[in-house]
């Protein structure tokens, strides 16, 4: 095994595992330490929802042949306000872009599957990861793999692993500066066996709540409905979840969801983070590592690999020209789009969600404002521009 690289990447998710297959196809080495195992991170559900930058970039990079196959290109959203469906059509506001449904676990699969058969170094189930020497010349990553300890070397050190890794408690204490900020709300998420009701996600906004219809194939669909943060999964026996999702979605035009089998359940918490700046010496922090959006918007998947496409970019820059400009302007070009999006998913968030203690007029300025996205062409191309990545 070899112990020195040029890039050592911290965390085979969506960030880790792109950088690495980006990097590669500009004959630049690395090696992705990862503490699960390969069939767990083949396994993680997560998000599905991929911007057209996104979908580009696999395909251009040869990793979207299955994708192209498997993934549902949807052209438009629904928001459902006032019993009634108002769709936003995105090719003809966003010049011929839309988005693809294609899941995280999938892309995951598809990047390892890559990176395996170019002879990439991607070393699964290692543990006790430490970052060292992050302001010199030669950071180290010291960690163990099958109980024996082992150190490697690298030029630089890309931070992608995910919201509780180590890399971002690696940057000594006063340099970051955190911005947090909580939902007095959750969503509680399910897979059900059951056949799709409309080609494209419904966001619903409701006075019991807000509820969200998507999919993931023609026979498994994914509903999501708010929830308390601290629920428990044992609080929504399947009857509750039909009823509050049949009561938020319930209108004039009789539209209903088909029943099925419910096979998967789990709380999410809500939650925007951005910590800046993403970088301290050489290293460099990407995806959830740096900054966490609640899923009302579909941006994180989408955030952690525009992080890594300017990053690898950055990277190669400083290895072909040996120069650092990229390098030094990374953390500031990569949270114009971060900040970007966290606004987006914000404002996706309050427009569609009950606030606890919030009284009718609150609700009043909650449909006033969907009545102007689904109705004023300006206002409904802001949400379809920002919800297929065009910024
Ligand atoms: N050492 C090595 N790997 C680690 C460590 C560690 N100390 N800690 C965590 N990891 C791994 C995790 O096991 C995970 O596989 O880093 C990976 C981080 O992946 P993600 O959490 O998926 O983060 P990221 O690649 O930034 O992708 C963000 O994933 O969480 C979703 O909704 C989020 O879609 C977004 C996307
Ligand atoms: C999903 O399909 O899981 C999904 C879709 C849209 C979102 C969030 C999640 O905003």
């Amino acid at each position: 095994m070899r112990n020195r690289t040029q890039v050592g990447i911290v965390g085979a998710g969506p960030a880790g595992l792109m950088l690495s297959h980006l990097l590669h196809g500009a004959g630049v080495e690395s090696v992705v330490l990862e503490i699960k195992s390969r069939a767990d991170v083949e396994a993680t559900l997560r998000a599905a929802v991929l911007e057209q930058g996104t979908v580009d970039l696999l395909v251009s990079t040869g990793v979207g042949e299955r994708m192209l196959r498997e993934g549902a290109v949807h052209r438009g959203v629904h928001l459902r306000f006032g019993g009634r469906s108002h769709r936003i059509d995105f090719p003809s506001q966003t010049g011929g872009r839309a988005i693809t449904l294609y899941p995280q676990h999938e892309v995951l699969r598809d990047l390892i599957a890559a990176r395996l058969a170019a002879g990439g170094d991607v070393r699964f189930e290692v543990s006790d990861v430490r970052l060292d020497g992050l302001d010199g010349d030669a950071p180290r990553i010291r960690f163990a793999a099958g109980g024996v300890a082992q150190e490697l070397r690298c030029d630089f050190i890309a931070g992608c692993d995910g919201f509780h890794g180590v890399s971002r408690p690696s940057i000594p204490p006063g340099v970051l500066t955190e911005h947090v900020h909580d939902y007095p709300f959750g969503w509680l998420g399910t897979l059900v066996e059951a056949p799709a009701v409309t080609g494209e996600i419904v966001y619903a906004h409701s006075r019991r709540g807000f509820a969200l219809v998507s999919t993931r194939t023609p026979s498994v669909q994914r509903y999501y409905l708010q929830c308390d943060p601290h629920d428990e999964v044992d609080a929504w026996p399947d009857e509750r979840i039909w009823a509050e999702l049949h009561g938020r979605l319930a209108g004039e035009d009789g539209w209903r969801l088909a029943e099925g089998p419910i096979f998967q359940k789990g709380v999410i918490a809500m939650r925007s983070y951005v910590v800046e700046p993403m970088q301290r010496g050489r290293l460099f922090l990407a995806g959830d590592a740096a900054h966490i959006v609640p899923p009302t918007g579909a941006k994180g998947l989408n955030l952690a690999i525009s992080d890594v496409r300017l990053l690898a970019e950055a990277i190669v820059e400083s290895y072909a020209r040996v120069r650092r400009d990229l390098l030094d302007r990374y953390s500031a070009t990569a949270l114009k789009r971060v900040w970007r999006a966290q606004h987006f998913a914000w404002w996706m968030t309050a427009m569609l969600h009950r606030f606890p203690g919030d009284d009718e007029f609150q609700v009043r300025l909650q449909l006033a404002q969907l009545e102007q996205v689904t109705s004023s062409p300006a206002a409904s191309t802001m949400l379809a521009e920002s919800y297929v990545g065009a910024f």
